[in-house]
C-alpha cells in the first residue's frame, strides 16, 4: 500500500525519537519514499547521519544557513501525508498556536498535504488540559492523531504517553490514507447484537452480545469501499456511522424481516448477530404479577435468519455466518456451514480467553466452503473484523 507513496517524516526532541530510526527502515522497506526532517532538539536524540542512510535523502533541519534557504512550501507539497512522530508537547503547543521557529513547523504551516501526528510525552504531560486542548485544536485543522499507549515512560513511571509502535503507525498510516477498496460498488448487509424477545411489557428473553464485533464488521466492509447495510439488535448504535445504513430491530422476527429485505441486493452478507433460537409464544399484554412459586413460559423457534437466506443465496453472493460455541467447537462450526450453506463460518469459543460476548477483543478461526481452517490470534475486534473482511476479499475478490 506505501509503494511509491511519498512521506514526509517529521521528528522532534522526544525520548521517543529512538523509535523514528525503526519507523523510517520500515517506511523505506514498505516501498515509500521518505524525507526526514528534524527540529533542533530532536538532533539530540536521533543521529543525522542514521536517518539520511536510512531514507537516502539528507536530513532537514533548518530554515536556512549561510548559503541556501530551505523550501519549506515545495516539502509540504511534495509530500502525499506528512508525519510527525514522535510529537514533543513543546512542539504540540508551538503548532496549536501556529508558531514558526524551525524548519519542521515551517513546513506544517505551509503543508498542502494531509498530517498525521503521534504524540510522545509523560503521563502528566499528557493529562494536562493544556495538552489535551492543545491536541483538540490539531484535530480541528483536520490533523490525525494516533493514540499513545500504556506503558513504561522515559521518567520510569508507568502510564499513558508512550508513542505508538512504528509497525502501529505504519498501520494508521495505510488505514487512513492509502487503503485499497476492493469492495466500491458491492452492496453489504450485516446483522449485529443480540434481539429480545418480549415477555411481557417489561420483560424480555435476551443475550449479551454488545453488537460490538458486527459493527466492527460493518466499518470495516465500509471502509474498504462497500455500501454497508446495517441491521443491528436493541444495542448502542455507535457514533460514528460514516455513511452506513443503520436499520434498528429488537425481536428475532423484527431481525429477520430487516435482513431478508435487504438480502436480495447484497453481494456480501455477514451474520454476526445472536439470534434468540426461542421466543415467548405469546407476548403478555399486561405486566405479569408473581403468582405461583413456579412459573412456565411457552417458546416457539425463531425463524433462522442465516438458514433462510442460505436457501435464497444465488450465484455470487457471499454469506458468512458466525458461530458461538462453548464446547465441541469444530464440528458444531462444520455442521452450521453446511446446515446453512454458507460460505465461511467465523468461529468464537468461550473457552477461549478474551474471546465472545463483553470483551473488546476477540479470538476466531474461519472455516469455508473449500475445507480450509485459519486462525488468529487474540485481537481487538476492530482488528478481527479486518481479518475476517480481508479473508473475504482474498477468497470472492482479489
Ligand atoms: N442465526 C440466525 N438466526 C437464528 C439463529 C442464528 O441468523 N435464529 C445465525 C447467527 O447470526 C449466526 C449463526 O446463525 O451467524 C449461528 O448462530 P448460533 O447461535 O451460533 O447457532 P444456532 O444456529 O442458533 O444453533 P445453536 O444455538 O444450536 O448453536
Amino acid at each position: 500500500m506505501l509503494r511509491g507513496k511519498k512521506i514526509l517524516l517529521g521528528i522532534t526532541g522526544s525520548i521517543a525519537a529512538y523509535k523514528a530510526i525503526l519507523l523510517v527502515r520500515l517506511l523505506v522497506k514498505a516501498g515509500a519514499e521518505v524525507k526526514v526532517i528534524t527540529t533542533p532538539a530532536a538532533k539530540d536524540f536521533v543521529p543525522s547521519l542514521t536517518l539520511s542512510t536510512l531514507s537516502h535523502h539528507p536530513v532537514l533541519s533548518d530554515l536556512f544557513d549561510d548559503q541556501s534557504w530551505a523550501n519549506h512550501v515545495m516539502l509540504g507539497r511534495w509530500a502525499d501525508v506528512m508525519l510527525i512522530a514522535p510529537l514533543s508537547c513543546n512542539t504540540l503547543a508551538k503548532m496549536a498556536n501556529g508558531q514558526c521557529d524551525n524548519l519542521l513547523l515551517a513546513v506544517w504551516l505551509s503543508a498542502t498535504c494531509p498530517v498525521m501526528v503521534a504524540p510522545a510525552m509523560d503521563e502528566d504531560m499528557w493529562h494536562h488540559p493544556a495538552t489535551k486542548a492543545n491536541l483538540a485544536k490539531l484535530e480541528s485543522f483536520g490533523n490525525k492523531t494516533i493514540p499513545v499507549e500504556h506503558g513504561e515512560l522515559a521518567s520510569g513511571l508507568t502510564g499513558e504517553g508512550r508513542m505508538a509502535e512504528p509497525e502501529q503507525i505504519i498501520e494508521y498510516l495505510e488505514r487512513n490514507f492509502f487503503l485499497t477498496r476492493p469492495l466500491t460498488g458491492k452492496k453489504a448487509l450485516v446483522t449485529a447484537g443480540p434481539t429480545y424477545e418480549p415477555i411481557d411489557p417489561v420483560r424480555f428473553i435476551g443475550n449479551h452480545s454488545s453488537g460490538k464485533m458486527g459493527i466492527a464488521v460493518a466499518k470495516e466492509l465500509h471502509s474498504r469501499g462497500a455500501d454497508v447495510t446495517l441491521v443491528l439488535g436493541p444495542v448502542p448504535a455507535p457514533d460514528q456511522l460514516n455513511g452506513i445504513t443503520l436499520k434498528k430491530v429488537h425481536t428475532a422476527d423484527e431481525m429477520y424481516t430487516a435482513a431478508t429485505s435487504c438480502f436480495n441486493d447484497a453481494d456480501i452478507t455477514v451474520m454476526a448477530a445472536a439470534v434468540a433460537d426461542y421466543s415467548p409464544k405469546q407476548a403478555a399484554p399486561e405486566k405479569i404479577k408473581k403468582k405461583e412459586e413456579g412459573m412456565s413460559l411457552e417458546l416457539v423457534k425463531t425463524k433462522d435468519i442465516l438458514k433462510e437466506l442460505g436457501g435464497q443465496k444465488k450465484k455470487g453472493q457471499v454469506l458468512v455466518g458466525f458461530a458461538l460455541e462453548t464446547t465441541n467447537e469444530k464440528q458444531y462450526a462444520l455442521d452450521k456451514l453446511a446446515a446453512k450453506n454458507a460460505d465461511m463460518i467465523v468461529l468464537n469459543s468461550l473457552n477461549d480467553k478474551g474471546a465472545g460476548f463483553g470483551y473488546d477483543t476477540n479470538k476466531i478461526t474461519i472455516f469455508d466452503k473449500s475445507g480450509q481452517e485459519i486462525n488468529f490470534e487474540t485481537k481487538s475486534k476492530e482488528e478481527v473484523a479486518k481479518d475476517i473482511v480481508e479473508t473475504l476479499i482474498r477468497l470472492y475478490y482479489a
